[in-house]
């Protein structure tokens, strides 16, 4: 494979760097810091080069106004086709486009719709209910009256606690008696035990080397059979309708029924804990863009005649959410800064791929092309000072900015942290909407300040390539009820 690759390079295929290692090739130096090795590589090849990657040729495509070109290639460059062969290696099912279940991969595309338009609404009307009990049970205790001083805790593990649990109760249900799931909390530490295997697993080590990943998916999916799921009351319209789409295929176990389950439950939760750290990490680390965001909430509440006191459950809607236009560019500031997520193609033929103007390359049959969009995050020439947190980047005239420059021409793409085309995250708005819910009821419920003395938090780039980075270091913050609520 490596001598067709290398020996047999054919006119106009893009520059190839296979490194010295055979089978890692480069894979060392991007792990190391992808976003750096990108740019030297660029510097040495320009826009389009192929690396050897652990066993796999990818051509990064590093000028974002070539993108739409790339994006558009439905058919030719498939998305589907990569995730097909690693989920069921991670989430332990078997092939989803398999002949023995002709129309699932179908059927699962299509119930993703049941996470937006309308259904939207329904699930952000959940989550504000998840949340507010979660506070209520948790936290609202802190009332002035009943102890006024302040708690601390870790700012990372705190926003994974109550987004876990409140996303695992929107979309899977609550016990019957409508209470709290006993062992939620062992199954948040459980995900997140096996999310350490992750970047092992994608790069192709088999499951079976791993003997503490293999062991912790076991016990994910023992919890995530169907009859436990269908004892739960209360679970959102997607998750009963996978529910009823793995149930029908007969040749599946109970175990790959589960393994559907625990892929989505994975997918609901790993992007967005890191990404609700980082928007709440960036404003309250930035007093200023706090009190202008957190102004901008009360006013909207005004506004819309929602009344707001520590006694009162408060629904923030998804219309209500909409309009908090400093909120979601501070939000979205932070996914810009944080995201470190591939989009992957596969060549489905031997083709040539055109770029930009008069330019295409060849690419042969099986190539994966890689789109890398934190290279585009951090573009200078797109974004100035790239390395800030601005909160009202994404602000223009009062209302939200979308026309950013490449080269003097309008970018179509300049925020991906959720993929793009084919492959674009479908749980997208419920992922904005939640972390906004939940920065909303911190702002509105506290006041928040980071401890002294701690260095600024930077991004642990050892998972480039697989979604939202984690904090290099833990945070601790202290929060308390405000006075005036
Ligand atoms: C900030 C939070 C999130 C981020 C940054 C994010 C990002 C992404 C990205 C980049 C992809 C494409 C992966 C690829 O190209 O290989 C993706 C796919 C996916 N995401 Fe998200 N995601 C988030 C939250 C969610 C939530 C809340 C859900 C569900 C409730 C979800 C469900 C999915 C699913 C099911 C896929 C696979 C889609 C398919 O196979 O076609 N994501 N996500």
């Amino acid at each position: 494979w490596m001598l067709y690759h290398c020996c047999f390079r054919r006119v106009n295929e893009p520059p190839l760097d296979i490194g010295w290692i055979p089978y890692i090739g480069k894979a060392v130096e991007f792990g190391k810091d992808a976003h750096g090795f990108l740019l030297q590589q660029k510097k040495k090849f320009g826009d389009v080069f192929t690396i050897l990657i652990a066993g796999k040729y990818m051509t990064f495509i590093m000028d974002p106004l070539m993108y739409p070109n790339i994006i558009k290639h439905g058919r030719q460059l498939d998305f589907h086709s990569f995730s097909d062969t690693m989920a069921p290696l991670v989430f332990g099912y078997p092939p989803v486009r398999s002949y023995r279940s002709p129309s699932l991969h179908e059927d699962i595309q299509r119930a993703f719709k049941l996470l937006q338009g309308d259904h939207l609404c329904a699930l952000t009307e959940s989550m504000m209910g998840n949340l507010m009990m979660l506070l209520r049970q948790q936290h609202l205790g802190l009332k002035p009256k009943v102890g006024s001083g302040w708690k601390t805790d870790d700012m990372y593990e705190f926003c994974s606690r109550i987004m876990f649990e409140a996303t695992f109760n929107t979309l899977y249900g609550t016990p019957q008696d409508g209470g709290r799931h006993g062992a939620v909390e062992k199954l948040r530490r459980e995900l997140f035990q096996f999310d350490s295997w992750f970047p092992l697993l994608v790069a192709g080590i088999p499951i079976g080397l791993l003997r503490q990943a293999k062991t912790s998916r076991n016990k994910l999916l023992k919890n995530l059979l169907p009859n436990r799921i269908s004892s739960w009351s209360n679970r959102s319209q997607f998750i009963s309708r996978r529910q009823e789409l793995v149930e029908k295929v007969d040749v599946l176990t109970d175990m790959d029924r589960a393994a559907h389950h625990f892929a989505m439950l994975w997918a609901s939760v790993a992007n967005t804990i890191p990404a609700c750290f980082w928007s709440m990490y960036n404003l309250v680390s930035h007093p200023d863009a706090l009190r202008v965001v957190r102004q901008q909430i009360f006013d909207v509440l005004k506004l819309s005649g929602v009344e707001f006191s520590v006694d009162k459950d408060v629904t923030l809607s998804k219309d209500f959410l909409d309009k908090l236009l400093y909120l979601e560019s501070a939000i979205n500031e932070s996914l810009r800064l944080s995201s470190a997520s591939m989009n992957i193609r596969v060549a489905q033929e031997d083709f040539s791929l055109h770029l930009k103007n008069e330019r295409s390359v060849k690419v042969r049959k099986d190539d994966i092309i890689v789109l890398y969009p934190q290279s585009l995050h951090m573009d200078p020439e797109v974004y100035e000072d790239p390395q800030m947190f601005q909160f009202d980047r994404y602000i223009q005239d009062n209302s939200g900015k979308s026309v950013f420059f490449k080269d003097g021409q309008k970018l179509k793409y300049y925020l991906m942290p959720f993929g793009s085309g084919s492959s674009m995250c479908p749980g997208r708005h419920f992922a904005i909407n939640e972390i906004k819910q939940f920065l909303c009821l911190m702002l509105l419920y506290f006041d928040l300040e980071l401890d002294l003395g701690q260095t600024r938090a930077t991004v642990d780039s050892s998972r480039a390539g697989l979604g939202i980075l984690f904090p290099s270091t833990n945070v601790r913050f202290r929060y308390r009820l405000q006075k005036n609520i």
